[in-house]
């Protein structure tokens, strides 16, 4: 009996230490937070810290995620539920609970500039994009940035006698107009084209200008130098080695950016500027710190998630990728538009990409086309007749002879376009009057 209880103890004892030896291992290897869990890898043993509020969140992503749309659609974690189940927002042209359904008669819309081309990239970079945000992550106010007006504000004369007259390059970038008109200000006034305003102009000395140079443009990719000479705002939104070849480092005195042409995260709505002029860079900081309250701060861990991916090996993985996409998007659309006579694309030229080291062709977000033939000259109402929706040349202030189709755009777009236009090609040599 006395030897029973002696066993007994001493089987207590030695579990009690094994015990405690590995509540100790649990403890020093968790850092004295979280509780461990075992796992297996191959044949090593591996520790992961268990999650304790973000799994579920986590799990909810990646499950939302996992939802297929038969590649023609996107679930979210904001998406629409019905029935229990998250619903799939289809890309243009597809329907269905699950996208798979086509519609045969369906127009290519190359009429936006959505950058979706560039989904596929985070979805290979999913595990380092992805950001987990606490309920609780930076409440307090912080006061941050915004670009385009906030230059034009920057640069204008105040308590001049005079607003400081804003202008562009047609065909030039709508919004330049839109946000200039809409603030409406005593202090700068939009005052159109920069090649009229220097003919109407040429004999007036000490005129306030404030020209927005746009490099490479929207709508038609040419890397653009000033007109004038005087104060500049130049936006290098697609200043981006998949647009264009990069010729050297930019120094003008107040450049603006913005992410959306960067990495296709145009709905983060996000833009910098690089400013050299102390005070100008004063004052573009007080724009924002009145006008705009700042960026939230929510906005800015995503922005610096994703740009840690982007110069990542000195940016060469998303470059790389999304130069092949455009050149790819390029060939094929050159290869479709040399059969044609009626219409035609903007010519392009080599020019040596300091970034990829190479002499290469520029690949644009959009292609500018003419149609070339003397009695249409609304561009855009052909491409339409030829299921095809574009943005008019005069949106851009240029001649409706004119239209722009965006090419950074879902694949499934890029590939009805495509569809469409050899469709419309295909009637040319007679045969217009059927379209
Ligand atoms: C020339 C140019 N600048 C600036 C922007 C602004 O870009 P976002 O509104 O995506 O920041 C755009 C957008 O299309 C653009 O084409």
């Amino acid at each position: 009996m006395e030897k029973t209880k002696k066993y007994c103890y001493g089987f207590c004892l030695l579990s009690s230490i094994v015990i405690n030896i590995l509540f100790s291992i649990n403890l020093y290897v968790g850092g004295g937070g979280g509780a461990l869990q075992w796992g297996e890898k191959k044949h090593e043993t591996v520790y992961r810290p268990s999650l304790t509020w973000s799994e579920k969140a986590a799990a909810e992503a990646e499950a939302v995620a996992a939802i297929s749309c038969s590649g023609h659609g996107r679930a979210y974690l904001d998406s629409l539920i019905s029935y229990g189940q998250t619903v799939c927002e289809c890309y243009d042209c597809y329907g269905g609970t699950d996208c798979s359904e086509f519609s045969p008669d369906c127009s290519a819309d190359a009429g936006g500039g959505d950058p979706i081309f560039l989904e596929p990239f985070w979805m290979q970079n999913a595990e380092k994009s992805a950001i987990v945000v606490s309920g609780w992550h930076r409440m307090s106010y912080r006061y941050a940035d915004y670009t385009m007006i906030a230059a034009v504000y920057a640069l204008s004369s105040e308590n001049s006698s005079s607003p400081s007259n804003v202008v562009a390059t047609i065909p030039y970038y709508p919004m330049y107009e839109t946000q200039t008109s809409f603030f409406n200000s005593e202090d700068f006034q939009f005052e159109g084209d920069t090649n009229s305003w220097k003919l109407n102009n040429a004999t007036k000395n000490n005129m306030d200008v404030i020209e927005f140079v746009t490099s490479p443009n929207n709508p038609d990719g040419e890397l653009k130098t000033s007109v004038l000479g005087g104060k500049t705002i130049y936006d290098h939104a697609y200043l981006w080695p998949h647009f264009t070849p990069i010729p050297g480092p930019s120094d003008h005195d107040l450049m603006i950016f913005t992410l959306s042409k960067l990495t296709g995260h145009a709905a983060v709505r996000f833009g910098w500027a690089v400013i050299k002029d102390k005070d100008v860079y004063e004052k573009v900081s007080k724009y924002m710190e009145v006008a705009d309250l700042g960026i939230s701060k929510d906005t800015q861990l995503r922005v610096l998630k994703l740009l840690k991916v982007v110069v990542e090996d000195d940016g060469k993985q998303l470059f790389k990728f999304a130069y092949a996409k455009m050149r790819e998007r390029w060939d094929r659309l050159t290869s479709v538009f040399s059969k044609s006579t009626r219409f035609s694309i903007q010519e392009r030229h080599p020019l040596h990409c300091n970034f990829f080291n190479k002499t290469r062709l520029p690949s644009p977000a959009y292609a500018w086309v003419k149609c070339e033939r003397e009695e249409e000259d609304d561009c855009g109402a052909v491409l339409e007749a030829g299921k095809i929706a574009s943005r008019g040349g005069s949106t851009y202030k240029a001649k409706d002879r004119y239209a722009r189709l965006s090419l950074i755009k879902s694949q499934d777009d890029f590939d009805l376009l495509l569809l469409r236009l050899t469709e419309l090609m295909s009637l040319e040599n007679g045969k217009i009057e059927s379209i």
